[in-house]
């Protein structure tokens, strides 16, 4: 590691009351823009994900691109893009999911991952499981395998991980 020391917990910031009242955003800015945390944080990443043996990362727009795409270069992987819907050229599928208000959509290209391939999925944060649930039930809709699941920041208070079938492996746990 880079910098074993590094303490990554000191470079998120809790902003409340976004983006609503009451609520208390984990903001990741600050540790994107602090070069030695976000190499940190990519490199232990890439040790928890390495052991699950992907053949190839998909990260969910929007967020979860920025841990998805470094991580691949890392492990010297392709990276596959979950999309917001009709982003996507070429022929897509998709799923719609259930959001607290609503549904909500996820979308990858049909021909993006090939039937058997080891896919982990990553995202910035996990809290309430629904998006990475989406996007694990995407991929498999695709034929991948998918051993693991993981983001940098847990709402743990939130109990996505109940949600979810599969190994999921955070950095970053926060109780409230
Ligand atoms: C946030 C976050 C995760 C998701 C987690 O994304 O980046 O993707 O919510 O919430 P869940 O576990 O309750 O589903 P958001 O939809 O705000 O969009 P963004 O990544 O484009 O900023
Ligand atoms: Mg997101």
């Amino acid at each position: 590691e880079t910098h074993p020391d590094l303490d990554l917990r000191a470079h998120i910031r809790g902003i409340p009351d976004f983006p609503k009242p009451g609520i208390l955003f984990y903001d990741i800015s600050t540790l994107l823009r602090h070069g030695p945390a976000w190499r940190a944080a990519m490199e232990r990443l890439a040790a928890r994900i390495s052991p699950y043996k992907p053949d190839v990362l998909a990260g969910i727009e929007s967020r979860g691109f920025l841990v998805a795409a470094p991580l691949a270069l890392e492990l010297g992987l392709g990276f596959v893009m979950l999309r917001k819907p009709r982003k996507l050229p070429g022929e897509t599928i998709g799923l719609d999911y259930a959001l607290e208000y609503g549904t909500d959509r996820i979308e990858m290209q049909a021909d993006a991952v090939k039937p058997g391939q080891r896919v982990v999925l990553l995202d910035d944060l996990l809290a309430t499981g629904g998006t990475m649930a989406a996007g694990i039930g995407l991929l498999r809709q695709a034929g991948a395998e998918v051993p693991a699941v993981a983001a940098l920041i847990e709402l743990a208070f939130l109990n996505g991980r109940a949600r979810l079938d599969l190994p999921c492996e955070t950095l970053l746990r926060y109780d409230e």
